[in-house]
């Protein structure tokens, strides 16, 4: 099968269009033909070799953690799907595997993929809707009527964490920059920032939640304008944010947490409630076909998607 693979880590000259065997399903997972994938910053962190001691050596390896496609084989114990379901999905094993024209799908990874939405349109869900779902459900402990703050409200994650928020009943502030003020506010937003030209942190408002979808501001030049019990969730592991998280784990009042994104069918299946209910939709930037893979990478990388790029293999 065509895939775009990397023999080494390093730049976008490393991902190489080529041909691969198709992946061997096991017992628990999906054989799926691949319509579309996405990009997320961390495709290019892993090529770059920045979680080697988690990706290993073992090349080639196929990026790629979000796939929309339809079911070609399944393995003797799963149940819920068959032959002919379009499904989509995050995949779970390390590196990902969904820029190439089939990959094996975890039964637990995967779910029906939503009637109204096309192949391209699910392909941008999966990690980053996930990331914004559990970064304010479970971090966050979101509730209606909470204050939520999405910095990065433009990016991927951010687009997801602000309808996300609405749908569960927040007063939600998007913070982007000047461009992308009407695509924020046509999301659902109560209120946006532009922060080019406001600093959010020097405000007099307090937010119950503040989720900093692309890790720019810390805990530390958060806590003022978090409520005394309010949380303060990032997307971005530093030092400074896992100190900060262990501190405020055993103190009373503010939190500081990170999101880790898990993979699981039961969070796709929420998701598609949502859009099903046309409470969340994909904003998508640009497409790439997978033989630009390449050229979509050194887009995520420049840090200005505005919502997902996709990568669609005709
Ligand atoms: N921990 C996890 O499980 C997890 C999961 C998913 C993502 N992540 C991480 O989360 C981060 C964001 O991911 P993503 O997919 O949302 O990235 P993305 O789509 O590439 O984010 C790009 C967006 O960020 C905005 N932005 C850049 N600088 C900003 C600033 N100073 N203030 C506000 N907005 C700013 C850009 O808007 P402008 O063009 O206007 O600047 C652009 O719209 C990445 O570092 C990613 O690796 C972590």
């Amino acid at each position: 099968m065509k895939a775009i693979a990397i023999n080494k880590y390093g730049g976008t000259e490393v991902l190489q269009y080529t041909d691969i065997p198709e992946p061997q399903i096991k017992p628990d997972q999906l054989l799926v033909k691949i319509h579309a994938s996405s990009v997320n910053p961390v495709d290019w962190k892993i090529r770059y070799g920045h979680l080697q001691l988690l990706t290993g050596y073992n090349f080639p390896l196929v990026l790629g953690f979000d796939a929309a496609g339809i079911v070609t084989a399944v393995g003797d114990a799963v149940t819920r799907f068959q032959v002919g379901d379009s499904v989509y999905a995050y995949l779970k094993s390390l590196p990902g595997g969904a820029d190439a024209e089939y990959a094996a799908v975890s039964e637990s990874a995967a779910c029906v993929k939503p009637d109204n939405m096309s192949y391209e349109e699910a392909a941008g869900v999966p990690l980053a809707a996930i990331t914004a779902l559990q970064g304010l459900r479970d971090q966050g402990q979101i509730l209606p009527g909470h204050k939520v703050l999405v910095n990065g409200a433009s990016g991927g994650v951010g687009t997801f964490a602000v309808q996300i928020a609405k749908a569960i009943g927040a007063e939600v502030t998007g913070v982007c920059s000047r461009k992308n003020t009407e695509l924020v506010e046509s999301l659902g937003t109560d209120r946006v920032i532009d922060y080019t030209t406001q600093d959010f942190t020097k405000n007099a408002v307090q937010y119950d939640i503040i989720f900093d979808a692309v890790g720019k501001q810390s805990f530390s030049q958060c806590k003022k304008v978090l409520q005394p019990n309010g949380v303060y969730v990032t997307t971005l592991p530093s030092t400074e944010s896992l100190v900060q998280s262990a501190i405020t784990f055993v103190l009373p009042g503010q939190k500081a947490k990170l999101i880790v994104a898990q993979s699981n069918s039961q969070d796709l299946a929420y998701l598609k409630d949502l859009i099903t209910a046309d409470k969340v939709r994909t904003v998508i930037d640009r497409t790439f076909p997978l033989s630009e893979l390449a050229e979509a990478h050194a887009y995520s990388e420049a840090g200005h998607a505005v919502g997902k790029i996709i990568i669609t293999m005709t």
